[in-house]
């Protein structure tokens, strides 16, 4: 199975939280010839099932797209889909984060509500399978904390752990996280569809 993304980052959250599926992942590193994907869509789900999609008619296997991102409540829901071009085009999280602070920087916490939010998409060489999302709640916090994860990761804070998901590290962020959830889901699907290949 191809997984839609040349993020190394979240590749390795979405092959830890697969783990045991029966399928070998391989990347977008894997297939340096398959097309550019321009992430144009309006919402998570529109930009995963383009990835999946488009990937899965060049490669011709099943193909799993994810596309994700951070909505702030004060902010109406930015950065959202532009969240990792949030302070420009090959600028860095530490970058992202720096901007996000200023932003809020007059907003108490209590304002400060946010959510992750993923959705991938399931697609083969005919077209899409399935579409599935998650979503993970949260507050964004006065000052960058932590080093797990990536991302917003050191900004995100748990209110039941006031901690970020930058500081609890990735065991904790893989049984709640935006795309442990969405890949719970997806992984129902995927299932069935490796049992089809392997069946016949
Ligand atoms: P995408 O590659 O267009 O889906 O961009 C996803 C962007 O959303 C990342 O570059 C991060 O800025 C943000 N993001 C998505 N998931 C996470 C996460 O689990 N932790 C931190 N940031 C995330």
């Amino acid at each position: 199975m191809v997984v839609a993304t040349k993020n190394r980052k979240k590749l390795k959250e979405i092959k830890e939280i697969l783990a045991g599926l029966g399928a070998k992942l391989s990347s977008l590193a894997d297939h340096p010839a398959a097309p550019r994907i321009i992430e144009n869509g309006k919402t998570f789900k529109a930009n995963a099932i383009k990835k999946a999609v488009k990937i899965a008619r060049f490669t011709k296997k099943l193909t799993l797209g994810e596309d994700s991102g951070l909505c702030v409540e004060a902010l109406e829901g930015k950065p959202g889909v532009y969240s990792s071009r949030f302070s420009g085009k090959n600028k860095s999280d530490l970058q992202n984060n720096l901007k996000l602070l200023k932003m809020l920087e007059a907003v108490p916490l209590k304002k400060r509500k946010a959510y992750y939010a993923c959705a991938v998409a399931i697609a083969d060489a005919r077209g899409l399978i399935g579409v599935v999302e998650g979503r993970c709640s949260g507050l964004i916090g006065f000052k960058q904390e932590g080093t797990a994860g990536f991302g917003y990761d050191p900004l995100f804070v748990i209110p039941k752990y006031k901690k970020t998901f930058a500081q609890l590290g990735i065991r904790v962020k893989h049984k709640m996280s935006h795309r442990y959830h969405a890949l719970e889901k997806a992984r129902k699907i995927l299932e069935k569809c490796i049992e089809r290949t392997k069946s016949g």
